[in-house]
């Protein structure tokens, strides 16, 4: 089958189109034909090994794992002995850790579930991880109630476009923190007030917030605690690699520690895959409450020219590779 690999940590240059194995599948997994997937900025740190930290997990000196690429959307080819909720024929849709820009893919039955019915497969292939990590973050860690102000920084990525409308679904006073060329964009998705970050710094404003969902961190939390409301709380998903060995694990750490001494809550925040949680995506998405906003598609082997786009950082929702 035809993959995206990798055999060494770097730029885009290192990802080579190949000809490797179908992979075999576990009693516990799927075999998706994979008909489109989506890029995260999660892939920058496959790539690349940054931050130092994560070659723990990703592979010291090489990448552990040839494959690359989270989100997907296919069609299921077979299924593993102990599956129970899937069979052959099935249109799903899922994250993997690691191999999704690939013709075919192993998933774990646990990280996948049935495609929303309205959409198309590039569409549902945009909605993994941007909409996971925003119902996970808003609901699970923030705790997001009908009525709070909620702020979104980042409000026009993979995340922050599914977050907006995510926290205007569970009915949320929505301000969402954009530049100026994406204002329009997130009032279309619902928000109910806009700060354009070229122009003001919403950590000086004067609203005050039940919950943020940050996704920059580009902000320090004393400036945060600001205006977050006295037991407000402040969940953060961002990934800068501000620091070689640690990345955004720095920032969070002093983040969680400022937090044992004042009354809001600091999060650090990492999503993970859930067949429950994919339902409740596709249950919002069939209902009309969200929808994937999708930047750019490009096919498989153009696939280091659109993670060269999304490494830029200006992405609009997000960009789409078909298989
Ligand atoms: N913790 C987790 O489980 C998890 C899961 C997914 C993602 N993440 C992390 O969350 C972050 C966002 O992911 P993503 O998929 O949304 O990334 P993305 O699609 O690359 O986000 C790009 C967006 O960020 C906006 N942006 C850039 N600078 C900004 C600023 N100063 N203020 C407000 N918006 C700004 C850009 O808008 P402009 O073009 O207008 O600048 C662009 O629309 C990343 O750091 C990623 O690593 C974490």
């Amino acid at each position: 089958m035809k993959a995206i690999v990798h055999d060494e940590y770097g730029s885009t240059d290192v990802l080579k189109l190949a000809e490797i194995d179908t992979p075999a599948i576990k009693d516990n997994e799927l075999l998706v034909r994979v008909r489109a997937a989506s890029l995260n900025p999660y892939d920058w740190h496959l790539r690349t090994g940054k931050p130092l930290l994560f070659r723990v997990l990703f592979g010291l000196r090489k990448p552990k794992k040839r494959g690359i690429g989270a989100d997907l959307a296919g069609e299921v080819k077979a299924v593993g002995a102990g599956v129970t909720q899937f069979r052959s024929g099935d249109e799903v849709y899922g994250e993997v850790e690691a191999g999704a820009l690939a013709e075919y893919v192993a998933v774990s039955e646990d990280a996948v579930a049935l495609k929303p019915t309205n959409l198309t497969f590039e569409q549902a292939a945009a909605v993994p991880m941007g909409g996971l990590t925003s119902l996970q973050a808003l609901r699970d860690k923030g705790g997001i109630r009908p009525g709070q102000t909620v702020l979104i920084n980042g409000s026009s990525g993979g995340v922050g476009t599914f977050a907006v409308q995510i926290a205007k679904a569970f009915g949320a006073e929505v301000t969402a923190v954009c530049s100026t060329k994406n204002i329009e964009l997130v009032r279309s998705l619902g928000a109910d007030h806009v700060v354009d970050y070229t122009r003001e710094d919403f950590t000086k404003g004067e609203r005050r917030y039940d919950l943020m969902l940050d996704n920059v961190g580009n902000h320090s939390a004393t400036a945060c605690r600001r205006v977050l409301a006295p037991k407000g709380v402040r969940v953060a998903t961002f990934g800068s690699p501000e620091n070689t060995w640690l990345g955004p694990l720095a920032a969070m750490a002093r983040m969680a520690l400022l937090s044992l001494f004042v009354g809001q809550k600091m999060i650090p925040f990492s999503a993970k895959p859930r067949r429950a949680d994919f339902e409740t995506l596709t249950e919002m998405i069939e209902a009309g409450k969200v929808s994937p906003v999708i930047d750019r598609t490009h096919p498989l082997a153009e696939a280091a020219e659109a993670m060269e786009y999304l490494d830029a950082g200006h992405a609009r929702g997000k960009v789409v590779i078909t298989i």
